[in-house]
């Protein structure tokens, strides 16, 4: 069985690989065109790439012997899962392993974002720094304000219970309803419109999807208060980013903690860049040693499953195993 790798990735989850396979891993320092991806997926039974790559309906088409597309990932937004699944090929992703690594960076851009951590560090480094002043940089607490959570999985769950040690109030809107959650963590469900009048933090944590698509825009955020903060670790095109910057530069809301972009995979907004009341991050929710070899290994095992005739573990199309 052939195997192309679009991107190098952590040993022990090419190793598992190249055990079985005849395995090719692209050694660019960079995302392939989709030239490129269209060359190297010909002949190949399985690809395992990244959320870099766009995996659209040509991709698939030119996988004419493709039998498994692992994303190195957990939101698989960058593929064409339709155009996969009428091809029967299985697509899979990597939930579970890069959670806690995720919220503890959501939680990260609410503290440096709420107590000018960036901000703080730069006024030193420039030297300005003249002793202690009680009126400088002063922001907000977490300890018992509400948290919004949009979202309510695995990422946002968890978000929620580290805020729990923060004592704050925990409010969330989600597709569904979860009542084992809700007792377990002590999170009130809401529609999302008093979500975010009352949340002093606002934290995304839905997949990008046709529905949540610019789910936050100039309608919701008008409902924010002006001393919240909106956090965005799942995916830039949850938000209208244009009118997000504007409500950032005339200080609609207190300020926004962002690791994900709309133009994503190559460019973040250069409209955030001015703002000092944004703390911004290069999409590294997942970028801890352990979530990385967590995900090279769940992201060789779901491939090596499909290949030998196996169920994944984690399984995007389901229904193309029972075909
Ligand atoms: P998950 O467990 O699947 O959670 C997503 C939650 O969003 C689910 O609870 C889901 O549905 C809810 N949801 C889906 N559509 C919705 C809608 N239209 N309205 C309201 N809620 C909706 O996924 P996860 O592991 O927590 O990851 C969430 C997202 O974070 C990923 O898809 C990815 O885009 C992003 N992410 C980013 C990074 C990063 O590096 N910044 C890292 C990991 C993940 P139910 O309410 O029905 O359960
Ligand atoms: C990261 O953004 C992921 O979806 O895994
Ligand atoms: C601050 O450093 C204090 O001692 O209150």
């Amino acid at each position: 069985m052939d195997v192309f790798v679009s991107r190098e990735i952590p040993e022990p989850g090419l190793k598992k690989l190249r055990k079985r396979y005849e395995v090719q891993v692209s050694k660019k320092p960079r995302n392939l065109t989709k030239e490129e991806l269209v060359e190297n997926v010909a002949g190949k039974d399985a690809l395992l790439c990244l959320l870099t790559d766009t995996i659209d309906r040509d991709v698939i088409k030119a996988g004419d012997e493709l039998k498994v597309i692992s994303n190195y990932a957990v939101g698989y937004d960058n593929i064409d899962v339709k155009a996969a699944t009428e091809r029967n090929i299985a697509v899979t992703n990597t939930p579970g392993v890069l959670t806690e690594a995720t919220a503890e960076l959501a939680v990260s851009l609410m503290l440096s974002a709420a107590r000018n951590v960036v901000e703080g560090d730069k006024f030193v480094r420039e030297d300005r720094f003249e002793g202690w002043d009680p009126t400088l940089m002063l922001g907000h607490e977490l300890h018992e304000k509400t948290l919004g959570i949009i979202g309510m999985g695995n990422i946002g769950r968890k978000v929620a219970q580290i805020c729990k040690g923060f004592e704050m109030d925990i409010l969330y809107h989600s597709r569904t309803r979860k009542e084992k959650v809700e007792e377990k963590i002590g999170a009130e469900y809401t529609d999302i419109e008093s979500l975010l009048s009352k949340a002093d933090f606002v934290s995304l944590h839905v997949p990008l999807t046709d529905e949540t698509e610019k789910m936050i825009g100039p309608k919701e955020l008008e409902m924010m208060k002006e001393d919240a903060y909106l956090i965005n670790t799942a995916r830039g095109g949850v938000v209208d980013e244009e009118v997000l910057i504007d409500f950032l530069e005339e200080e609609k809301i207190a300020g926004a903690g962002i690791d994900v972009y709309a133009d994503e995979p190559s460019n973040a907004n250069p409209g955030y860049y001015d703002l000092n009341n944004v703390v911004l991050t290069p999409h590294l929710g997942s970028a801890t040693h352990r979530a990385r070899e967590g995900m090279a290994t769940m992201a060789a095992d779901n491939l090596i499953d499909v290949l030998e005739g196996r169920r994944p573990d984690h399984i995007v199309n389901p229904e193309v195993l029972d075909n």
